[in-house]
């Protein structure tokens, strides 16, 4: 069995971006992530504070713009429209998931598409729809793709069954997935036996985030495992969404949690917040 080490993959992303960073800008025009966080949900509050140390270790600025869980829709937009409008902010996010009361597809579709690192506006979900490549992508499945494509892993004619239907991972995961050729399940919470399915997978992503929910004995011999899962019990252990232990028994790669699907994530928003700062440096005539 071997394992898929995002944290061995998203160090030698690092290095290249460090690179580019020191041969592209300065530390006053080096690329800048400006996050947006609603509230005190500790898990995105986590997120938020990795995504911000990493842009910080590649030489990337950045900017936290933290807002009260009452705050109103109108103040979000509004900042939003700033960010959108300040030629020195190169990408921008809004860290899902929101406070009931706000639309969070609604306020992610807000952002300029040419600062949408995270890849959730409508315009780059539909561009990956249509297979056009220069949108940017949602950063757990590009990530993913790209953990695979390290360990040389085939997508091609495979077999390959996601758990999750989420906007953030499992639609375009099973669209990224299909255009590299795999033959894509979606399945979700009202899929009659999960089971059956994830037998047949040879590829196999989970994105619920119900620990534990696909057990060690459904793992076809052979499958490769990729477990988006993160889920903190009351203990502080964090588990993913697969029975490790007991699916490493059968999958020939498995992704750890944490330590697998995670840092791709990270990484993914690293790159393509490079890339539109790239583009800022040099706009092509479309954009100008
Ligand atoms: N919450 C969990 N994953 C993500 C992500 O990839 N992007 C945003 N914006 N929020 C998230």
């Amino acid at each position: 069995m071997i394992l898929l080490d995002g944290k061995a993959v998203s160090l030698g992303i690092q290095e290249t971006i460090k690179t580019e960073v020191r041969m592209r800008f300065t530390p006053e025009t080096a690329p800048k992530l400006c996050v947006i966080l609603v509230g005190e949900n500790p898990a995105s509050a986590s997120y938020v504070k990795t995504k911000c140390a990493m842009a910080q270790r590649l030489g990337f600025r950045h900017e936290l713009h933290h807002f009260p869980a009452d705050v109103s829709s109108d103040q979000i937009e509004a900042r939003i429209d700033a960010l959108n409008a300040d030629p020195d902010c190169d990408a921008l996010f809004v860290q899902l998931p929101l406070p009931k009361h706000l639309d969070s597809v609604a306020l992610a579709n807000r952002v300029r598409s040419e600062k949408d690192a995270d890849g959730l506006t409508r315009a780059s979900m539909g561009a990956l729809l249509l297979g056009e490549s220069h949108g940017f992508q949602p950063c757990t499945p590009r990530g993913i793709i790209r953990l695979l494509d390290a360990y040389g892993i085939e997508l091609s004619g495979k077999e390959a069954v996601v758990v999750g239907r989420s906007n953030i991972v499992g639609k375009p995961m099973g669209v990224l997935l299909q255009q590299r050729h795999a033959t894509v399940t979606t399945c979700h919470t009202k899929t009659l036996d999960l089971a059956n399915h994830v037998k047949r997978a040879d590829i196999l992503v989970a994105a619920v985030g119900v620990p534990h929910l696909i057990k060690g004995e459904w793992i076809k011999p052979g499958a490769v495992i990729v477990d988006a899962g993160f889920t903190k019990t009351a203990d502080g252990t964090i588990l993913g969404d697969v029975e490790f232990e007991a699916a490493s028994l059968r999958a020939s790669h498995i992704t750890p949690v944490p330590g697998g699907v995670g840092p791709m994530t990270v990484i993914t928003l690293m790159a393509q917040t490079l890339h539109a700062a790239l583009r800022r440096k040099t706009p092509s005539k479309s954009e100008n």
